[in-house]
């Protein structure tokens, strides 16, 4: 099988790209670098000694995804290419219609003039708001609080509305928790551009020493130690879980979705806690007020990826803030570093 990987360069992109290959698939990559670097290309090329192809391009521009269909010929999609901070979506919404919904667009109209019909699509466990139940299952009333949010759900409307007029596609929307680590060897992982919206690299960054302290945001949630509490996946299980939606989805059509978590809830201090414990080095921290639209506790129900994918996650929490690190000390300013050796050796 054939996947084209957009957003492939990108954190969750390029581990599902080393284990896609790695399950025997042939794979291409698109994505236009702007929140990633083609060192994760080069390092995705010597983990699995493998050429993969990987085209420079904005997926919002038609006349660029066709060409990448008519050259490559994908048998299945998996669609990661957007953007995805709460935070910047607040104060750039149009940005993210644009290159959320716009990228979605023109995927699904090559996938349907190339005839192709196994889609994978990164949703996230934004979709189901604050008040949800927990743990949350996929038939959950779906509630967004933010512009990134409200992308996520539509791009799932869109994708229901989709299968339901061509019933021969097969469309999988995963819903990811919180998806953090690193790729064992330390050669990829997560590389935020300037200050991490996401917890681990803050983490990270604070254990090495280049932040002075952690933020947490809230310690007066009803959770035993008043932070809130979410659902920490390893990035490699998470990248396995894409392996077994597209397996099913080429044997298989209608639309479906799946929570792709552990089915635990860890608060923030014990997150805090764990790489303390894996890192040996002291995370100092300030609690600062809660963040309007954070909810108190999210963990999923995985039990329908289980029963129907196969797919359960085996890495625990302690291989999630060890392998951060690891990444984190090889790599002390992300995919920089290499570049910053190689202008210094010439
Ligand atoms: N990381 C998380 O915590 C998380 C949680 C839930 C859902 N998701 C979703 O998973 C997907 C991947 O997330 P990630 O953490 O790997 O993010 P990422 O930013 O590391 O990867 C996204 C990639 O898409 C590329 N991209 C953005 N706009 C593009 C465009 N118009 N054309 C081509 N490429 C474009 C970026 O350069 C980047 O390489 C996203 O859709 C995100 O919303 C992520």
């Amino acid at each position: 099988m054939k996947v084209l990987i957009t957003g492939g360069a990108g954190y969750i992109g390029s581990h599902t790209a080393v284990e896609l290959i790695e399950a025997g698939c042939r794979i291409v990559i698109a994505d236009n670098f702007s929140n990633s670097s083609l060192v994760a290309v080069k390092r995705i090329r010597s983990i699995t000694e493998t050429e993969v192809p990987c085209y420079f391009a904005d997926l919002r521009r038609e006349e660029t995804v066709t060409r990448i269909f008519r050259n490559e010929r994908p048998d299945a999609v998996i669609h990661f290419a957007g953007l995805k901070a709460v935070g910047e979506s607040n104060e750039h919404p149009v940005a993210y219609y644009d290159h959320n919904l716009g990228s979605m667009i023109q995927i699904l109209k090559a996938m349907r003039t190339y005839n192709c019909r196994n889609l994978v699509y990164s949703s996230s466990a934004t979709v189901y708001g604050g008040e949800a139940e927990m743990p949350v299952m996929e038939d959950a009333a779906l509630q967004t609080t933010n512009p990134y949010g409200r992308t996520k759900k539509m791009i799932e409307e869109m994708l229901m509305d989709t299968s339901g007029a061509y019933p021969e596609m097969c469309i999988t929307a995963l819903r990811y928790f919180n998806p953090i680590g690193a790729h064992r060897s330390g050669l990829i992982g997560e590389d935020p551009l300037g200050i991490p919206n996401n917890i681990a690299p803050f983490i990270t960054q604070v254990a090495a020493g280049r932040r002075g302290y952690l933020q947490i945001f809230g310690n007066d949630y009803e959770t035993a130690d008043g932070t809130g509490i979410r659902d920490y996946v390893h990035v490699t299980d998470l990248a396995k879980g894409h392996i077994a939606a597209i397996n099913k989805g080429a044997g298989r059509n209608g639309y479906h979705v799946y929570n792709l978590g552990t089915g635990y809830g860890t608060s923030v201090l014990e997150l805090v806690h764990m790489f303390r414990l894996v890192s040996g080095k002291r995370i100092p921290y300030v609690i600062t007020p809660r963040r309007p639209g954070d909810a108190a506790v999210s963990f999923a129900d995985t039990s329908k990826a289980e029963r129907e994918l196969g797919w359960k996650a085996e890495l625990s929490l302690e291989d999630m803030c060890r392998d951060s690190w690891n990444w984190q000390q090889k790599n002390p300013a992300g995919y920089r570093s290499e570049m910053i050796m190689e202008v210094e050796t010439l």
